[in-house]
């Protein structure tokens, strides 16, 4: 049977990674041999177009062009590694998608549709995610988490103007697309609340989690 491609989103410091290896945790202990995976980066290519757009001393590029070298990341992430495990029967988890570019590169309505329209060409129907699980934070929390966390990246850099925008463009995606998407309030919840209401929205695509 094949695989199930779950993406977990949200903005930096919102508990992505924490959420993601206890569910990890909870598959394997189901017999299930999931794949952990992240944007960007993953493949060779991922990490190091990584290197490049998280840097805060890289060269100006407008977003279509952060846009396209995002894309760049997830085509090759598609082939080489969640195509294969989902072939394969693994069920793949992966920290950021697409929503991250509608968010973080859609700052208007015509690079929304820009990066929609890349999205139709990148990732086939049969590699659309079977559920986008959002981890909703207002901004000022999620930039005080990631800050708090270490040195600023390009896009913690950016502000609080820019994180409320980027919160803004995750609750439309989450509104236009109920069916695939599900947008969870995690302020205020401790990490085992947050597995808690993630399991909820879960059940009906893994039996058992
Ligand atoms: P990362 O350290 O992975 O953030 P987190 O640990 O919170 O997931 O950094 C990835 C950064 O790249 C993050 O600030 C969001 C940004 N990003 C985009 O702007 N567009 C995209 O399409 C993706 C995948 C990420």
């Amino acid at each position: 049977m094949r695989g199930k491609f779950l993406v977990l989103e949200g903005m930096d410091g919102t508990g992505k990674t924490t959420q993601a290896m206890r569910l990890i945790d909870k598959l394997v202990a189901q017999g299930r041999n999931p794949l952990h995976l992240r944007e960007p980066g993953t493949t060779e290519l991922g990490e190091r177009l990584r290197d490049i757009l998280l840097d805060n001393n890289r060269p100006a590029m407008s977003p279509k062009t952060e846009a396209l070298l995002f894309f760049a990341s997830r085509s090759e992430m598609l082939s080489s590694a969640v195509e294969p495990a989902l072939e394969a029967g693994r069920d793949v988890i992966c920290e950021r998608f697409t929503p991250s570019t509608v968010a973080y590169q859609g700052l208007n309505p015509e690079l929304v549709k820009f990066v929609l329209g890349i999205d139709g060409l990148v990732v086939e129907a049969s590699l659309s995610p079977d559920l986008v699980l959002i981890l909703d934070l207002p901004a000022e929390e999620s930039l005080a988490r990631a800050t708090g966390q270490g040195q600023a990246d390009n896009f913690e850099a950016r502000g609080l103007d820019f994180q409320k925008q980027v919160r803004s463009g995750y609750a439309a995606y989450a509104k236009n697309r109920p069916a695939t998407t599900a947008l969870i309030d995690v302020d205020g919840l401790s990490p085992d609340q947050v597995e808690t209401a993630i399991d909820a929205a879960l059940s009906q695509l893994f039996e058992n989690v």
